[in-house]
């Protein structure tokens, strides 16, 4: 049940979202696939940035792929602009969708080792039927000045560059595509903390001056607090609490999202908190009624018989815990 915000439009949205990964039916061997999202309800809002948070293979990057149409989902619903995009082959989802564009995890992996960072911009554009080649390098050094860059790094190879280089070339490239939608995988991981400030300043700028909406994946708390709007925590496939970030650090209802506030590092000056409780959770082996309740200092026993379903905590706040109401 995704909040009503009747000011501002939704942009994209996603209701009941399913999607299967390795599933293999052999003659003479079956396996079973796994789901990383598991029934996701999302809608964001045209101009924020909505951070989806939580543990390493919760699902946040196949949701992600999903949301692209990169991922076909198994069941579900994907909106973008008021449209339904999901249920279609894989090229014309895609295409349905190219408001959308991602800016990936790993920034090295989107940039082909072999050419230099100008060609591989000027691709996107010919894809994109931009093919008159001075238009093409005024557009590029247009927008390499845009994320903060020489024009004449245009003529250098992915290696030649650093880390937060890499990311401001990956971001030149998607927005060369003029997205309206931009999804962030782990912007900031691996940088240090001033060429980390330095990349969110220039988001916040980009969103400002091109009009973009951010998805904003990531696993640092703190990042996510100072820059998104809103906030999605997924676990094992599911969204188990959303809310303003405003609202959802001040007062987290579920026990996982306080478990994570609490074991991160920096949101009150210390180097990190007491680690998450017990094992890490595998989709390969779902724990029965609430998905969480092994690893919850607060369950009780309907925890593992009953699942609990998204409730209203406040405005702009859901929680989906049976407990949340005990605790609060
Ligand atoms: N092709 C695949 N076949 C089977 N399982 C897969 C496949 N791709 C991913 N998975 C599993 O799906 C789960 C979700 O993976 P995903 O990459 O979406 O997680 P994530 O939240 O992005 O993690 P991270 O924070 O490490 O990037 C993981 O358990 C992963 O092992
Ligand atoms: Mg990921």
């Amino acid at each position: 049940m995704p909040f009503p915000r009747p000011c501002v439009p939704e942009i994209l949205g996603a209701s009941q979202l399913v999607v299967e990964l390795g599933a293999r039916r052999g003659l003479l061997r079956h396996r079973a696939g796994v789901r990383a999202v598991d029934g996701v309800e999302i809608s964001i809002a045209e101009g924020e940035t909505f951070g989806i948070v939580g543990e390493s293979g919760c699902g946040k990057t196949t949701l992600a792929r999903t949301l692209l149409g990169l991922q076909r989902e198994s069941a579900g619903e994907v909106r973008l602009e008021g449209r339904v995009v999901s249920g279609l082959d894989p090229r014309a989802a895609r295409r349905a969708r190219d408001a959308i564009q991602y800016v990936h995890q790993d920034p090295g992996a989107a940039l082909d080792p072999w050419w230099r960072v100008g060609a591989t911009l000027a691709e996107g554009l010919a894809i994109h039927g931009v093919g008159d080649r001075a238009e093409q390098q005024a557009r590029i050094a247009g927008m390499l000045r845009a994320v903060g860059l020489d024009a004449a790094l245009a003529d250098r190879y992915p290696h030649e560059l650093s880390g937060g280089q890499q990311r401001r070339i990956g971001l030149a490239r998607i927005l060369l595509l003029r997205p309206k939608v931009v999804i962030l995988d782990e912007p900031t991981a691996g940088l240090d903390l001033s060429v980390q400030a330095a990349v969110l300043r220039l988001l916040r700028d980009l969103r400002a001056q091109f009009g973009l909406t951010y998805v904003f994946i990531s696993h640092d708390l703190s990042v996510v607090r100072r820059v998104c709007d809103r906030v999605a925590v997924m676990y094992l496939g599911r969204v188990v609490e959303e809310g303003s970030a405003a609202t959802l650090f001040a007062e987290p209802r579920h026990p996982y999202t306080r478990a994570l506030i609490a074991a991160a590092p920096h949101l009150d000056g210390r180097e990190s908190g007491p680690s998450l409780p017990g094992d890490p959770p595998s989709l390969r082996a779902v724990p029965p009624g609430c998905r969480f309740h092994p690893r919850c200092a607060h369950a009780a026993p309907s925890c593992a018989t009953s699942e609990p379903v998204r409730e209203v905590a406040a405005a702009d706040h859901a929680v989906a815990c049976l407990r949340w109401r005990v605790l609060a």
